[in-house]
């Protein structure tokens, strides 16, 4: 299919030159100034626009301004004399894609109009691909019930596209950075980078070069230039992980490069301007880090602009089924022909753990369980023994608050509803021998409704056909 040039020239011999060259290749409009060309552009599905930059009333420069905001994907390219090189030049600036001197040449300019469609075909693909990203990491990986949970993912939707800094306070494997993760890309800036850099995973005498880079020669070993985080993450998002481990004497810099958004390379001369958007996670209480003399007052007013406190697991113990099914459908792949369930037995002793390690720890436990799973679903005995020993037992803890004891009588129930369950469909077969229908007529059942609890607890129907009924 051909593709749409719209052409803004006020010369009417460059405007038919300019269409008869191109008309063969390209679906060409024609438009005598600005004003005009910018009424075509606003009927029609125009895949490129070539303006000259000057002509009476709404000049290429305006044109060009207004074609950005309405559709920024479409490539502009300018027409320009010698003497409005700085205009052109300035023009780039704003998003033209090229431009072309006068007098120009045909060739040339079909040179560069290809040019400028190729490159925007890419873009197109690399949009479409970071909208895959954006929807693979984007808020429906983050599994949650929990009404506080739920407010935080309404949360992450509000404040993605300001600058605001987010300071991210949780346990480990809360979710931290899937959260981190989440705002990026839902945020404009989910076409940019996300570079994450953790205070705790870097020795300290290496942090300073990592997050702001170094310039050659530096100091010993610094044979080349390094470009540092802030500037990696220039028009994205930077997470710095584990801020709270930020040695003291970094913070200074941190807070001065964040405040001003400008910073130096080690050993640079030149300050370095960026936007960075800041988004900071710590699993410490960084307010008695403060109060500790660890943490600089400052720096800490600077990132809890908005804050974000994930609730532990086990603060939503309601999650964890949801998460189960969300981690066997997440790591299938990896574990073919394994199970793809598990026992109402098992995930009961799942919800009766403490999970320690949060999220994490669970999806660990799942891939494990996967892996090692005796039959084709995931039974008790799959699980770690410390997982096992803590609940799935008829203890339970004595609850200390009213929303434990709300969440202890719901695990309790549940878990006597699955057993009293069980028991009464295992007995309703062996009285009828394994007969389905008539075990469902007998224990007055549909018997669809009656099959869909077989299926539930995976009762092996035959294991009761030669079974004694009652009667004997
Ligand atoms: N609500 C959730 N829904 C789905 N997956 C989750 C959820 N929370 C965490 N996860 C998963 O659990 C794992 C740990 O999460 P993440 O790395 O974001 O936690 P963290 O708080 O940064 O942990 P750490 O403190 O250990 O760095 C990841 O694989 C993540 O995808
Ligand atoms: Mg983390």
């Amino acid at each position: 299919m051909k593709r749409t040039i719209l052409i803004a020239e006020d010369e009417e011999k460059m405007r038919r030159i300019l269409e008869v060259n191109l008309q063969d290749q390209y679906h060409v409009l024609l438009a005598k100034d600005g004003a005009e060309a910018l009424e075509q552009f606003k009927e029609n599905e125009i895949n490129l626009l070539l303006t000259d930059l000057r002509m009476p009333g709404k000049d290429g420069l305006s044109l060009l301004h207004d074609v950005k905001r309405l559709r920024p994907e479409v490539p502009v390219i300018l027409i320009t004399a010698y003497g409005t090189i700085e205009s052109a030049i300035s023009a780039m600036k704003e998003g033209a894609t090229d431009y072309l001197l006068k007098p120009i040449k045909m060739e040339e300019v079909e040179r560069v109009i290809q040019r400028a469609l190729l490159q925007a075909d890419l873009l197109d693909e690399n949009r479409k691909l970071k909208e895959e990203i954006k929807s693979f990491y984007g808020i429906d990986t983050l599994i949650s019930k929990h009404p506080k949970m739920i407010e935080i993912m309404g949360m992450i939707q509000q404040i993605a596209d300001s600058k605001a800094t987010v300071l991210i306070e949780g346990e480990s494997g809360t979710g931290k950075e899937l959260v981190a993760r989440a705002i990026h890309f839902n945020s404009q800036r989910g076409g940019f980078p996300f570079i994450v850099v953790n205070s705790s995973a870097i020795p300290r005498e290496l942090l300073e070069s990592e997050l702001f880079g170094y310039e050659k020669g530096a100091f010993t070993g610094a044979m080349r230039r390094k470009i540092g985080s802030f500037e990696l993450a220039h028009r994205g998002t930077l997470f710095l992980d584990e801020i709270g481990e930020m040695p003291k004497e970094l913070q200074v810099k941190v807070l001065r490069a964040m405040e001003g958004y400008r910073f130096m390379r080690v050993g640079g001369t030149e300050e370095i301007d960026v936007d960075v958007r800041f988004i900071t996670a710590t699993h410490r209480d960084l307010k008695e880090a403060v109060e500790a003399g660890e943490f600089r007052e400052d720096l800490y007013y600077r990132l809890h602009v908005i804050s974000i406190k994930l609730p532990p697991l086990r603060e939503r113990k309601e999650d964890i089924p949801l998460l189960v099914s969300h981690f066997i459908e997440k790591h299938k792949r990896e574990v073919k022909d394994r199970p793809l369930e598990i026992s109402e037995k098992a995930l009961t002793v799942l919800i009766n753990y403490g999970w320690p390690g949060n999220v994490r720890e669970l999806e660990n436990c799942i891939l494990r369980a996967m892996l090692l799973a005796r039959s084709s679903r995931i039974e008790t005995e799959d699980l770690p023994e410390e997982v096992r020993g803590e609940g799935g037992r008829e203890t339970f803890v004595v609850p200390k608050t009213n929303e434990e004891l709300r969440r202890v009588k719901w695990q309790l129930k549940r878990r006597v509803e699955e057993e009293v369950e069980e028991a009464f469909l295992k007995e309703a077969l062996k009285r009828n021998r394994g007969n389905i229908t008539k075990a469902a007529l007998d224990v007055g059942m549909d018997r669809r409704q009656f099959q869909n609890l077989i299926r539930k607890h995976r009762v092996v129907v035959k294991d009761f056909k030669g079974e004694a009924s009652s009667h004997s």
